[in-house]
């Protein structure tokens, strides 16, 4: 009686050293699952103790039988919390991994990346405005009729709303942006007056496609709206930054009327050519090129921005992406831009 007390005794205390043993040097989930089978599996050391026990007499078994539950409650217990640790460790190793992944680790006779001629051309747009002092600003491609029209003073029969231009949604007053002057009205909304931001996306239009068309491309569009904003400041700052983006000093603009909605006045902005004196193939022979659209910020949108513009005025301007990059870099099909043509694409 007293060899089978010690028995038992003995097993449990044995069953739980080699257990705490053997669970401190488990370090992987193969190892704990097979720590589970030895432990807890159907003929493993767990039910051996429990086996055992039937053998027992009645009073025996009143001694042992709590002292066995007891032991099966805490080994259990102890196996899961091992088992949470090591969840917790692995995920642990998995993102420190991640962090050591090094993405610039050069592998011999990989092909090299290179910069999109889109983002290249972006990202010298946003470095020209931000040394003037301009944030970059950002805004989504689903608009309503809100911000795409009616706050820019797009009345409701203006062509520009024409089902012919603009890729409707069936759900009523939602759209694909046709342009980026959305933005404008984001911005004054929600910061007000002094801002002067610079933003580029893409947009969206209903048009065939050919060498310059395509019915999705990309805009820049620029605001700065203060207190006593004059033309001049739109001027220089449209000067400035066509000499910077084409890296010739002596470009020069030409101003001709245009009418938008959301400017007044507003006028369509020419640079002299960057590639001749006499005429070339870039800008037709006529020495000048078409580029961005601009004026001085209507009063109506001001006003619909919630600033005053008895006190604030500024202005705005905004162009095709695509046209800089193809007039900067000799591209003669807009459709090259937007394809993946790596032959292409790999020279720039
Ligand atoms: N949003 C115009 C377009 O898509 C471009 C434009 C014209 C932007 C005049 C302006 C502006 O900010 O003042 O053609």
């Amino acid at each position: 009686m007293i060899n089978k007390d010690k028995n038992i005794n003995q097993k449990i205390k044995d069953f739980n050293i080699e257990l705490e043993q053997q669970l401190a040097s488990v370090s992987s989930n193969e190892q704990l699952e097979k720590l589970r089978i030895t432990f807890f599996g159907r003929s493993g050391k767990l039910t051996e103790l429990m086996d055992a026990m039937k053998e027992l007499s009645l009073e025996d078994k009143k001694i042992f039988g709590p002292a066995l539950n007891q032991l099966k409650k805490e080994s259990e217990q102890n196996y899961n919390n091992k088992k949470n640790n090591l969840e917790q460790e692995l995920r642990k190793l998995e993102v420190l991994k991640k962090q050591q992944f090094d993405v610039t680790a050069y592998k011999p006779g990989q092909l090299e990346g290179s910069q999109h001629v889109l983002t290249k051309v972006i990202e010298q747009i946003q470095d020209i405005f931000i040394s003037m002092g301009y944030k970059i600003a950002d805004g989504p491609e689903l608009e309503t009729e809100f911000y795409n029209f009616e706050a820019l003073n797009i009345p409701k029969d203006h062509p520009a709303r024409d089902s012919q231009d603009t890729f409707w949604f069936d759900v009523p007053g939602l759209l694909l942006r046709t342009q980026t002057s959305t933005i404008q009205v984001h911005q004054m909304k929600t910061y007000g007056a002094p801002i002067a931001a610079i933003s580029t996306g893409r947009v969206y239009r209903q048009e065939a496609t050919d060498a310059s068309h395509d019915f999705a491309f990309s805009q820049y569009e620029g605001f700065f709206v203060d207190k006593n904003i004059s033309m001049g400041n739109l001027l220089a700052t449209m000067k400035t930054f066509l000499q910077e983006f084409f890296e010739k000093k002596d470009i020069e603009i030409r101003v001709r009327p245009g009418f938008f909605p959301f400017v007044e006045p507003g006028i369509e902005i020419d640079a002299s050519c960057p590639f001749c004196k006499n005429g070339c193939s870039v800008c037709k022979k006529t020495r000048w090129i078409e580029l961005l659209g601009a004026g001085l910020v209507h009063p109506n949108v001001l006003k619909c921005c919630n600033i005053d513009p008895e006190k604030h005025n500024g202005f705005a301007f905004g162009g095709g992406i695509e046209r800089l990059a193809m007039i900067k870099y000799g591209i003669n099909d807009i459709r090259f831009l937007h394809g993946a043509n790596i032959d292409f694409l790999k020279q720039f």
